[in-house]
């Protein structure tokens, strides 16, 4: 296109200098000599603040390459980060770095679009709800199918040739774009097929998801899930206060203190170890014995939380055989486990759960093969192998959350078409 105007096309930029003009990312670039008054759009793909100087980098598609903003730290704001939209105006100059490609002083930067992201910079991914994974292994699995697969004559193959279930957790997605965009949430359904009629289990419901690379520690995680949930529940207070009143006034009048206490202090942290103690000295008797090895059960979730003053509870490091392949090896002994975290609050139990992931490729590698998953996640090996990062997230699941913050006794009541076993109604 630059050549098919004689290589001059850009001349007319200097001729209206008293209106901006809008540039590509591409043609802005490629201007030969400097201009006085243009204007650019498009999406921060980065952002380097120092003392003298903000450094931006724009791209709008039309080039690999982005254009570098030079400004004055004065322009930057809370709104201007990874992913937002942005319309820059100031000069094309010659970029003292890369002399073939120009750079763009800044003298005014408006965001036109904030990013679909966090406050804190997570970028939103919409993970997929038709997957090829199991990614909790519990086999809890809803398959799909075509509905008149029978009559079709390629009957016997699969859609997509492998087999399909609605996915558990969009956890391995959000991995894949961790390794990208370093801090990604996404929150969509998730189905379960448990056979359970509980009072906390659904078979559809809605789950958030963070993924963090560059995260070495447990805490790194549960500071997010403390700040996720005290965050979203005092937003929740401020902007809903009558809903909220609602609830409290008719379903739970305690619930207020509750959660005013969940504000003020610090999340109880104890191990999967030191919480088996705690339920093995118990007076109470328990309808499932606490062995070291076995899983938490709703009643003995219950007691910890009693036990740690009515607080929600981070229980950590759970033995290895009892979670997922992903989960990381804590390499200890003799009583093995993994950097797992759940987090129990009153009244509900288990509201998150989380780990690091096993980032060390020959670790990964021989937990699937004794999994006999090898084939089946060569492609999430795959990630390990050309340059993964130290990283971690957990889920969080919102109809659990809705229930936890308005003290609602039965899941069944915080979702209007609640689905689980032997009930699928409208
Ligand atoms: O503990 P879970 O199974 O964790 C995962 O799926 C991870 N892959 C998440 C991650 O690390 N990205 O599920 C997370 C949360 C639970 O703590 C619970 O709140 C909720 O999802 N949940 C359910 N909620 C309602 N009905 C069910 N059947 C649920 N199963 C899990
Ligand atoms: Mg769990």
């Amino acid at each position: 296109m630059l050549r098919a105007r004689g290589g001059e096309w850009w001349r007319g930029l200097r001729r209206c200098a008293s209106l901006p003009r809008a540039l590509r990312v591409r043609e802005a670039l490629r201007v030969p000599e400097p201009v006085e008054r243009v204007k650019v759009q498009g999406w921060v793909r980065s952002v380097r603040s120092q003392k003298e100087v903000l450094f931006l980098h724009v791209n709008d598609g039309s080039s690999l390459e982005s254009l570098q903003i030079v400004a004055d730290p004065s322009l930057e704001n809370r709104d201007l980060t990874f992913g937002s939209a942005v319309e820059v105006q100031g000069k094309l100059v010659k970029s003292p770095h890369k002399m073939q490609n120009m750079e763009l002083k800044a003298e005014t930067i408006r965001v036109v679009g904030p990013c679909n992201a966090l406050d804190n910079g997570y970028v939103h991914i919409h993970t997929p709800i038709i997957t090829s994974n199991d990614c909790e292994g519990a086999g809890e699995l809803f398959q799909i199918g075509v509905s008149n697969e029978a009559k079709d004559s390629a009957e016997k193959t699969h859609f997509f040739n492998v087999p399909a279930f609605l996915t558990v957790s969009g956890q391995l997605h959000l991995e894949v774009m961790a390794g990208a965009f370093t801090h990604v949430f996404t929150f969509g359904p998730t189905f379960r097929a448990e056979n359970s009629q509980s009072r906390r289990h659904l078979a559809e419901f809605y789950m958030v998801e963070a993924e963090l690379s560059f995260t070495e520690s447990l805490q790194d995680i549960m500071q997010v899930m403390e700040d996720l949930l005290k965050t979203v529940t005092s937003t929740v207070l401020s902007k809903c206060p009558r809903d909220v009143e609602l609830f409290q006034k008719y379903i739970a009048p305690a619930q207020k203190g509750r959660l005013e206490q969940m504000l003020k202090n610090k999340f109880v942290t104890i191990s999967y170890s030191e919480a088996m103690e705690i339920l093995k000295q118990a007076s109470q008797a328990f309808t499932f014995k606490p062995e070291w090895g076995c899983d938490l059960q709703t009643e003995h979730e219950k007691y910890l939380v009693e036990h740690c003053g009515e607080v929600p509870v981070f229980v950590i490091n759970y033995p290895y055989d009892l979670k997922p392949f992903y989960m990381r090896d804590n390499e200890d002994g003799p009583q093995h486990t993994v950097a797992a975290v759940d987090l129990l609050v009153p009244g509900v139990g288990e509201l998150c759960g989380g780990s690091l992931r096993e980032e060390r490729l020959p670790f990964l590698e021989s937990r699937l093969q004794r999994l006999g998953l090898t084939d089946t996640y060569q492609w999430y090996l795959d990630l390990r192998k050309f340059g993964s990062v130290p990283h971690g997230g957990f889920g969080m699941g919102f109809e659990r959350y809705l229930q936890y913050i308005l003290g609602v006794d039965n899941i069944k009541d915080v979702i209007p078409f609640p689905r689980f076993s032997h009930s699928c109604l409208l």
